[in-house]
């Protein structure tokens, strides 16, 4: 099979994510059941061919945002191979009613700080985390500052940053991008969690560190939703 390696794309250093959110316009509630259905039969085609070549996760923001409807993020080791996926997507029956609300890209790449850190904080990152039902996603911007700053400066920084998270390591499961020059912002941040109390005791501990006068953009937007597989989407979007 030409299948990708999913667990690779979502691993690697290298790979650029891309995180799409719609709106799904009003009139998609108006269209009869079976067009629905046959609308988002398509969409799951589109969607199964492009899996073959890149890893793309679902999710419901629709009752927990306003911002958008429905969020896709793509991972894929070239942004053109994304582009196509999601030109593709808003070409098909269903993509007409996708009204584009951001869409957001960053890289992954080798950890800057952590080779650094010593061995039990290493060690202690190494712990396995839980996952979903909720993703959230917090694009951030750093200050002028920050990047001035000398190595060593912003990795103590960071250590105190993952001295204060490391209590909420367990509970909640994290992925970062590098988004400097690729979008308007440094950073997307990317959390799924089973615990949203935990991961709110989170954002507070980490607003205490020095590391967090730098940011000059937290949010704006923050997408909160669920995890989806394309079946459970689907359903919802039928209904
Ligand atoms: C970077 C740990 C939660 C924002 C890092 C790094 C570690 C870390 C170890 C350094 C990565 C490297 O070496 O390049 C954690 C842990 C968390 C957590 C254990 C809890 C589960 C958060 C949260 C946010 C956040 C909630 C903000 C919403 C960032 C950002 C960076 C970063 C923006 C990149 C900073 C830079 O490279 O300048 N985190 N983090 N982290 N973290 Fe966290």
């Amino acid at each position: 099979s030409w299948a990708v390696d999913r667990d690779k794309l979502l691993s690697d250093p290298g790979v650029y994510g891309t995180f799409a959110a719609y709106r799904v316009d009003a009139d998609w509630a108006r269209l009869e059941q079976s067009a629905r259905i046959a609308h988002l039969t398509a969409l799951k085609g589109v969607i199964e061919q492009y899996r073959e070549k890149m890893a793309i996760d679902l999710y419901l923001l629709r009752g927990l945002s306003d911002h958008a409807d429905i969020l896709f993020r793509v991972h894929a080791t070239e942004l053109k191979d994304s582009q196509q996926f999601l030109v593709d997507l808003q070409a098909s029956l269903f993509g007409k009613f996708l009204n584009t609300v951001a869409i957001l890209h960053g890289l992954t790449k080798k950890a800057n700080y952590v080779p650094g850190f010593p061995e039990p904080m290493k060690n202690d990152l190494k712990a396995p985390s839980e996952s979903g039902p909720y993703a959230i996603v917090i694009p951030i911007r750093k200050d002028a500052e920050w990047w001035s700053l000398a190595h060593d400066k912003r990795a103590a920084m960071m250590q105190e940053h993952t001295a204060a998270a490391l209590p909420y390591h367990k509970t909640v499961k994290r992925k970062l991008y590098h988004a400097t020059g690729l979008d308007d912002f440094d950073f997307i941040t990317y959390f799924e969690t089973a615990k949203l109390d935990d991961f709110q005791s989170l954002i507070l501990a980490l607003q205490q560190v020095k590391e967090a006068k730098h940011n000059r953009r937290f949010g704006n937007p923050t997408f909160i939703g669920t995890v989806k597989s394309l079946d459970q989407l689907i359903e919802t979007l039928a209904q």
